[in-house]
């Protein structure tokens, strides 16, 4: 049926879409997912709800097909029962019964264990009735969002029943989420394990802060105006504060996150690709080929400051009290070891070998339960060479800054000393903000929403490489080793900045981490 559908109509084609208008929406074109993992927290919370998102604006095929590939003993009502709280709980935008009804008849449940040569004969089966019943025409998109330790199982499987195969005119691809591994040599297995069984073009690695509109505004402030890149390098830049705080505790991720990690949690993918952003050089254009090989350039060139003993700090939160809540600590949560040395903080130094960067910190942290939810990157600027105002005028005045914070209050500001109102000459920092919320009536879509559809566009640009999450790993491998062989992560109460080793490591050098 496909086949003869593409000979009637050739390869698909949006009829709406200049491929180089990119004001036109850009819609998907006959395809259909089936996710892996279906019933855990992420699909429950982000995934199902951005691909309604997405068929509520209109941008996947009318017969989207959804299939949900898991252990339950579900039938299709039951999922769509499951899908429907999902939405209903998460979506971003308005539930419209009718958008529901459309995309609900697409939805099935298949029964199976990841290694079931059965169930998946039964997928691969469910999968061509659907490209006949709902116009999928062969094209599926495998989303895993299962632990790493089931990719081997279910790419296996997904080779051996043929489902990794496109025909003639069809694709198929995999899209897989974090973790990468645990270090570069398992992130290197892991590649080699995806790429035996799906080319490097099909395979969409999920980097979801990469969706995200504040951290794709980077490249338009960097290289849409004149204004930065004159003072974007070494000769005006001090250091680089790269910080991703959240308040929120481990409670109920301990089978994920005990043992893992906050560096490896975050620092390794979402951190090195906004240090990525930030510091690498002009692409030719925003292809993915080009930009990837603008990352990958400055990754090369990325390296952990020595030593790590003063350049590096990390912490695990005691219990605290955060805001008017009382927060347990984490080796009291639910499933964590009593004696857990996971680290819920972790800040390190890193150093860009360029001639842009030389010379320049730039400083990473993140941290669980820490005083308030914000990730911002702050390029902090070196004094004015020479200053000619009376002394004590300018005690009011710190360095100048420039933030782009990334979320909440998701915009930009500028910090400069100004003039006090007054008859002396007294100057003191003010800020300049440009706020999203303000400047545009347009909401931002979920980051989920622009990934799952670049995937099914076959846009990588937002999608890391096997070369750059294996690069990552490079980066961040001796500080991990390090710390394994360096005793327990010092302890911070929830509610504060994290421990007193990380203020440390930029004390030394006479600055500050930021208070956002
Ligand atoms: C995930 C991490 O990748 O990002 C979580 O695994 C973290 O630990 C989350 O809480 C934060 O995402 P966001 O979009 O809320 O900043």
């Amino acid at each position: 049926m496909t086949d003869q559908l593409q000979q009637q109509h050739g390869p698909w084609i949006n009829p709406l879409r200049d491929p180089n208008d990119k004001r036109l929406p850009r819609i998907a074109g006959p395809s259909g997912m089936v996710i892996f993992g279906v019933t855990g927290d992420l699909a429950r919370k982000k995934l199902l709800p951005a691909i309604y998102d997405l068929a509520n604006r209109g941008l996947l095929p009318a017969g989207f097909p959804l299939v949900g590939y898991g252990r339950r003993d579900w039938d299709q009502s039951d999922f769509q029962d499951y899908v429907r709280k999902a939405v209903e709980a998460g979506a971003r935008t308005e539930f419209r019964e009718n958008v529901w009804h459309r995309l609900a008849e697409g939805m099935h449940f298949v029964t199976g264990n990841f290694d079931d040569d059965q169930a998946f004969d039964n997928l691969a089966n469910k999968l061509e009735e659907l490209d006949s019943e709902r116009g999928s025409a062969g094209n599926w998109a495998f989303y895993l969002s299962v632990p790493p330790d089931f990719f081997s199982d279910v790419c296996h499987q997904l080779q051996r029943s043929g489902l990794a195969q496109a025909g003639p005119q069809q694709w198929r691809r995999v899209i897989v989420e974090k973790p990468f591994g645990h270090n570069q040599e398992t992130a290197t297995k892991l590649n080699e394990l995806i790429n035996s069984v799906f080319e490097e073009k099909s395979v969409f690695r999920i980097d979801h802060y990469l969706g995200k509109e504040t951290v794709q505004n980077i490249l338009a402030l960097r290289f849409a105006n004149q204004l930065f890149d004159p003072m974007w390098n070494s000769h005006y830049v001090d250091h680089v504060q790269i910080t991703m705080a959240e308040d929120i505790g481990l409670g109920g991720r301990a089978g994920y996150y005990d043992g893992i990690g906050a560096a490896r949690d975050v620092i390794q993918n979402h951190l090195i690709q906004l240090l990525a952003l930030v510091a690498m050089e002009e692409p030719i254009d925003f292809t993915p080929e080009q930009l990837q090989a603008e990352k990958i350039k400055v990754l090369k060139a990325t390296r952990a400051v020595e030593p790590l003993a003063k350049t590096t700090a990390r912490g695990q939160y005691t219990s605290g009290w955060q805001g008017s809540e009382f927060a347990k600590g984490l080796r009291e949560e639910e499933g964590f070891d009593p004696d857990s040395t996971t680290e819920t903080y972790a800040a390190c130094t890193l150093e860009i070998n360029s001639r842009r960067w030389a010379g320049v910190p730039f400083y990473l942290r993140t941290g669980k339960r820490l005083g308030r939810r914000v990730t911002e990157i702050a390029l902090v600027f070196k004094d004015a060479p020479h200053q000619p105002f009376p002394e004590g005028s300018r005690h009011a005045q710190g360095q100048n800054v420039v933030v782009i914070r990334v979320q909440p209050d998701e915009g930009m500001i500028m910090r400069f000393g100004s003039k006090v109102p007054g008859s002396a000459m007294e100057v003191r920092d003010v800020n300049m903000d440009f706020s999203y919320s303000e400047a545009f009536t347009e909401e931002s879509p979920e980051a989920y929403e622009r990934l799952i559809l670049d995937a099914l566009l076959d846009e990588a640009s937002l999608f890391p490489t096997n070369e750059e999450v294996e690069l990552s790993w490079q980066i961040l491998d001796p500080i991990l080793e390090f710390w394994a062989e360096n005793g327990r992560p010092d302890e911070y109460p929830a509610g504060t900045w994290g421990p007193e080793s990380a203020d440390r490591m930029l004390s030394r050098f006479g600055r500050a981490w930021r208070r956002p």
